[in-house]
């Protein structure tokens, strides 16, 4: 499928078939499709709690307005966002750096630049925390959501869901944002998709604050 086509299949979608598993395998190369989203400085600030039991997944869809796809898909993820991950002696920063020196395209001299360049842009506020971590992670989700169309599956994001809720419910650490919980499986049968839904257009879209 090329890229429009997995533009235009992709739907969220209500209704999953509680029969129809995802296995591991589907699973792990979906992650592994996503986890090629670009990310600042490659830091991939991403993590995912992966929930397959009935008893985890009706635990979250009663903090998530009680929608039925959290419990009815077979995978369903909380998508983390980490608001430290630009921080020196992060496990992925610390990687990072080292694979850096490796490829050759840091020496070890510009250390100091490297993590100084990543805190004036990313702890200059706690609102570029957040950003920081959100909007890499929200490229991340949308990529686990076209890899999920690319492999024959849907998935529905979610906001709907008491953010501090889950936190506590899943023991879920304070330096994560929880952007959106993604439901993964295959469509119930015999529902119908309702009509694609409208979208900007071109025109609506770009804008200029600046006189011509
Ligand atoms: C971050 C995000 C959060 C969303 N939260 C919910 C939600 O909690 N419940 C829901 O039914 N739909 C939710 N949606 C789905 C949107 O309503 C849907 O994507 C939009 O109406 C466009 O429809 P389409 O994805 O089928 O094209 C969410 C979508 C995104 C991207």
């Amino acid at each position: 499928m090329g890229f429009k086509a997995i533009a235009e299949k992709r739907r969220a979608v209500n209704f999953f078939d509680p029969q129809r598993d995802v296995s591991e395998k589907q699973l792990e190369e979906l992650i592994t499709m996503a986890a090629m989203a670009p990310s600042s400085f490659n830091l991939q600030p991403w993590n995912l709690i992966v929930l397959r039991g009935a008893e985890e997944k009706e635990r979250l869809k009663a903090l998530a307005w009680g929608q039925p796809k959290v419990a009815e898909a077979p995978v369903t993820l909380i998508v983390l966002a980490d608001k430290n991950g630009w921080q020196e002696g992060h496990p992925t920063l610390e990687r990072n750096w080292q694979e850096m020196l490796k490829a050759g395209s840091m020496q070890p001299a510009q250390r100091d630049w490297f993590l100084g360049a990543a805190r004036s842009l990313y702890d200059w506020s706690p609102e570029a925390n957040l950003a920081f971590a959100a909007k890499n992670t929200g490229f991340f989700a949308m990529s686990l959501m076209y890899a999920a169309t690319s492999l024959g599956l849907e998935s529905h994001p979610m906001d709907g869901f008491d953010h501090e809720g889950v936190r506590k419910a899943f023991n879920i650490p304070e330096n994560y944002w929880l952007p959106l919980l993604l439901a993964i499986g295959y469509r119930k049968p015999g529902l119908e998709l309702s009509a694609a839904k409208w979208r900007k257009s071109k025109e609506e879209i770009v804008v200029s604050f600046t006189e011509k």
